[in-house]
């Protein structure tokens, strides 16, 4: 078989003739940019043929020229009978993500949202119980006096048990005469024993709050006795080298290795989440007895390995909506393996579980005295608008770059992401400040929504998101058509590169805003209302600390309403999960919502792509429409 060797890692696999060479990179553990998903249609998947022969069909997708220089897309590439060698470019984008200090996102717990007056009611319990030893002749078995001393406390329930704990029984009923804690999960009248351990260990009970996202993975550590949130990380989802959105992902699936890798992928970044969260605080992973996960619905399809492609075709129909509870050893999570794991349920194809979950954020559906609006900006963005009787839900496709993807300085509000920037009016120069303080090494959503109003307000971008070409600024490069705006210089930047925003990566920031403003304004119609009687705005999204509501309106992606209507309640996924893993208050509620949603599909909606069209601009091209602007 002939050798594939990748540079620069100097990675080397053996593929059949005829493997296309973005699979023979995924074999050889190399990362390439497949924003597609794999369709030859982004152009993303370069890479240059230093040496060897290969098949490719990618004239067309680059130029003639570009072809003859040796360049291929590499899902449009197979390897032949020869050995060869291939250029892998450093990928842009993606670096700004990964950090060597792994600190807690503490931006991820939303303080004012942890719940004041819920009953504490975790699915896990652990419980210490003296067994007594075995007497001759009373012809009890080890299990039968375990759940003899366990009804004495909890009344004459039925106690299961599966096989991998009962086998460790008689051991840990040995260690220390008896003395167990056991854990249990409750399931109306029946007890599934899910752990066993000697001794008592019921301080140490943790559970696992995780949201799924398209482009990222947020864990928290839970301390279950307290109900306290003890840590929390966040990741890119490693699926993101597979495809950007959810319908490039559903495409790279449509093969099963492919699904399988999929899979893989998702499962390596929760885990490695999970390490870095129990490590923290020195918990071994057999300690974490529970966990629930929010995630859009191709997201769950994914982690679950389930086929996902009928959620992109019509009648857009999931495998599943609501999953049932299943061990963390039947998903590959790396925890107590006959942990349950929740998974939040989803309401059709493009409103999942995060959404769900996110809703236990808000008190949208208990409103009496007026509609109440729940944005989630994410890739998908998703709209719930409704009261005490009406809940109406919808998705857009908004992008990722509000999460940092498909921008080239662009990364997720971690430390270093450049989150507030101001503008001087006179000379253009930006003064900006970081997450932690350091020095910058991209820039979060709350950052370029802050950098598109300031040069909007200030006149050095105008409407249609191109840069003053007419002013000089030491902050504006022209390049021919193109022109970058330079938000750090190379000698203040952590990578020592200057950090710049394209006019590229502005109109793919005004095409994620005009996605979203169009969607509500769409279903606000849709309940026979105005923007203005909203009651209240919950904004939900990864962008970090703050959300400035006054720069949101300024570019349009929210509507002109008075700020007090307006409430940032940060990633709502991952907090609706950790209400969901203490409380099964929570997870009724939850369910009850989920059933109560009607979902709308935008596609269907003649009027969405007019309305879109209009929210290309910044504001809107319909100025009456944002006043507060205009002014
Ligand atoms: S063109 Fe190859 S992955 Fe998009």
């Amino acid at each position: 078989m002939p050798i594939v060797t990748f540079l620069p890692t100097g990675k080397t696999v053996d593929v059949p003739p005829g493997t296309e060479l973005l699979d023979a990179a995924r074999i050889a553990g190399v990362d390439i940019d497949s924003p597609c998903g794999g369709k030859g249609t982004c152009g993303k998947c370069v890479v240059l043929i230093r040496s060897g022969d290969v098949d490719t069909d990618s004239l067309g997708a680059l130029s003639q020229a570009v072809v003859s220089a040796g360049n291929v897309l590499a899902c449009k590439t197979r390897v032949l009978d020869t050995p060869i060698v291939v250029d892998v470019p450093e990928q842009a984008g993606r670096k700004g993500g990964k950090f060597g200090d792994e600190t807690d996102d503490v931006n991820l717990i939303r303080h004012e949202l942890l719940p004041k007056n819920w009953q504490y009611d975790p699915l896990a319990i652990k419980w210490f119980v003296d067994v007594p030893p075995p007497q001759a002749g009373e012809g009890l078995s080890d299990f039968d006096r375990l759940v003899r001393r366990l009804q004495l406390e909890w009344g004459k329930k039925e106690f299961v048990c599966p096989l991998s704990v009962m086998r460790l029984l008689a051991g840990c009923l040995r260690v220390q005469n008896g003395q167990v804690t056991v854990t249990m999960v409750r399931e109306s009248d029946r007890y599934h024993i899910i752990g066993i351990e000697p001794g008592n260990s019921t301080v140490e009970h943790y559970g696992i709050a995780i949201d799924v996202g398209t482009t990222t993975i947020a864990v928290q550590l839970v301390f279950l006795p307290l109900a306290k949130i003890v840590a929390v990380r966040s990741d890119y989802n490693s699926q993101i080298w597979c495809g950007q959105d959810v319908i490039s992902r559903i495409n790279y699936a449509r093969r099963e290795d492919r699904r399988e890798e999929l899979r893989t992928r998702v499962l390596s970044t929760i885990n490695n989440l999970i390490r870095q969260v129990a490590e923290s605080h020195n918990v071994t992973p057999q300690r974490i007895c529970n966990a629930v996960i929010s995630a859009n619905t191709t997201m769950t399809h994914l982690l679950l390995g389930l086929n996902p492609e009928y959620i992109r075709l019509e009648p857009y129909t999931p495998t599943l909506l609501e999953v049932p509870y299943l061990s963390a050893s039947d998903i590959g999570i790396d925890i107590s393996p006959e942990s349950w794991v929740y998974i939040s349920p989803s309401v059709g194809s493009y409103v999942g579980g995060d959404i769900t979950a996110g809703l236990l954020c808000t008190d949208i559906a208990i409103g009496a005295n007026g509609f109440r609006l729940f944005i989630d900006i994410g890739t998908n963005g998703e709209i719930v608008i409704g009261d005490n009787e009406v809940l109406m839900t919808c998705a857009c496709s908004a992008g990722p770059a509000f999460e940092g993807g498909g921008i080239e300085f662009g990364m997720r509000a971690a430390i270093g992401a450049i989150e507030r920037i101001e503008v001087n009016p006179q000379t253009g120069v930006p003064n900006y400040s970081t997450i932690g303080n350091t020095k910058p090494r991209g820039i979060c959503g709350s950052g370029m929504i802050s950098l598109l109003a300031e040069l909007f307000l200030t006149g050095w971008l105008d409407g249609a998101g191109k840069l003053n070409r007419q002013r000089k600024s030491d902050a504006i490069i022209i390049d021919g058509r193109h022109a970058k705006y330079i938000i750090a210089q190379a000698d203040e930047t952590y990578s020592e590169k200057a950090l710049t925003i394209s006019e590229v990566d502005i109109e793919n920031i005004i095409r994620a805003k005009a996605a979203i403003y169009s969607a509500c304004s769409l279903m606000v119609q849709m309940l026979g209302c105005e923007l203005a009687d909203l009651e209240k705005i919950y904004i939900g999204g990864g962008f970090g600390r703050f959300l400035d509501i006054r720069k949101a309106i300024v570019i349009g992606l929210i509507p002109d309403l008075p700020h007090e209507k307006f409430q940032y309640i940060g990633n709502s996924s991952l907090m609706g999960s950790y209400m969901v893993l203490v409380s099964d208050d929570y997870r009724d509620r939850q369910l009850e919502l989920a059933k109560r949603m009607t979902y709308i599909d935008l596609s269907t909606e003649p009027s969405y792509m007019d309305q879109y069209t209009a929210a290309m601009f910044l504001p809107h091209t319909d100025s009456k429409l944002f006043p507060s602007v205009k002014n």
